[in-house]
């Protein structure tokens, strides 16, 4: 018979679980809870919540009662908005992010020209510049990092950025500043779930990856597995699989996205099992 195996970081990182489990006890004492942006980048798992009571709002000003913050965490000038409308405020900022928050806040109070490294759309990015009281520069790229022009600059990232960036960019600043305080602020979830599914797929004959078809993150764990074993799939949705694929395979592998559910997964590993008996 086939052994199917989970990467051990597959799917959803602390934050984002943490964030669920606030979301799921805070809907059993409140019947609407206003979501201040979508709790994670997947329409699944929002319709889901949206049925259970958690409605998605862009502001305060359409929010009622009681607002939850996504892990991505909100500028202080919305905990003051919160506050002043009387709302209830279900917290799920990952600590992660709050850390940076907090890092910003210092380089900025201590003097340094603040900068974070990351997409500047990013809803936690412009957290981050609201705590650096809106004096931030973010960037991206060498180039960027090149154009700076500061004697004292305080650093701090993005959560999920990568290492090789943050790296290449420091060392432009030492090049050319007097003084630099660099906090890293680079969580390992990503590179965990990569490390995972890359040691998987050296052991798998087939690995099958699980996550939006348009979600970067998902489509990268695919070309690491594609390294390292030679039949892998991406799929979405248990529909996708092919009875095909298992035969005369012995080992399955399975991973997923940063915005995978594990419910999603668990139906993806029953419908292999159930192939599985229709091959054996
Ligand atoms: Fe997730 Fe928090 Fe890291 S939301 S990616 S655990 S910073």
């Amino acid at each position: 018979t086939v052994k199917i195996r989970i990467a051990e970081n597959a799917g959803f990182c602390y934050g984002v679980k943490r964030a669920i489990k606030i979301a799921d006890e805070a809907l059993k004492k409140n019947e609407i809870i206003y979501s201040l942006g979508p709790i994670i980048h997947n329409p699944q798992v929002v319709g889901e919540y949206e049925k259970k009571g958690l409605k998605v709002v862009e502001t305060i000003d359409e929010a009622k009662n009681a607002v939850l913050i996504r892990s991505h965490g909100i500028p202080p000038q919305v905990y003051e908005q919160i506050s002043e409308k009387n709302l209830e405020c279900i917290d799920a900022t990952c600590p992660f992010v709050k850390e940076a928050q907090d890092y910003a806040k210092q380089l900025y109070e201590e003097g340094y020209f603040v900068v974070i490294v990351g997409d500047q759309n990013h809803p936690e990015v412009k957290a981050h510049i609201a705590y650096a009281n809106y004096k931030a520069q973010v960037i991206n790229s060498i180039q960027e990092a090149k154009n700076i022009e500061a004697q004292k600059i305080g650093v701090i990232s993005q959560t999920t950025q990568s290492m090789d960036n943050f790296v290449s960019i420091v060392s432009e600043f030492v090049k050319k500043a007097k003084e630099i305080r660099i906090f890293n602020t680079i969580c390992d979830a990503t590179e965990k779930r990569q490390e995972s599914a890359k040691e998987l797929a050296k052991n798998s004959d087939l690995m099958i990856v699980i996550g939006g078809k348009n979600s970067a993150n998902t489509r990268k764990l695919y070309e690491i597995c594609l390294n390292f074993c030679k039949k892998v799939y991406h799929i979405e949705t248990k529909e996708e699989l092919k009875k095909e694929w298992f035969e005369g395979v012995e080992n399955v592998g399975i991973t997923a996205g940063a915005s995978t559910p594990s419910w999603l997964i668990e139906d993806v590993i029953k419908a292999i099992e159930k192939i599985e008996n229709d091959i054996y």
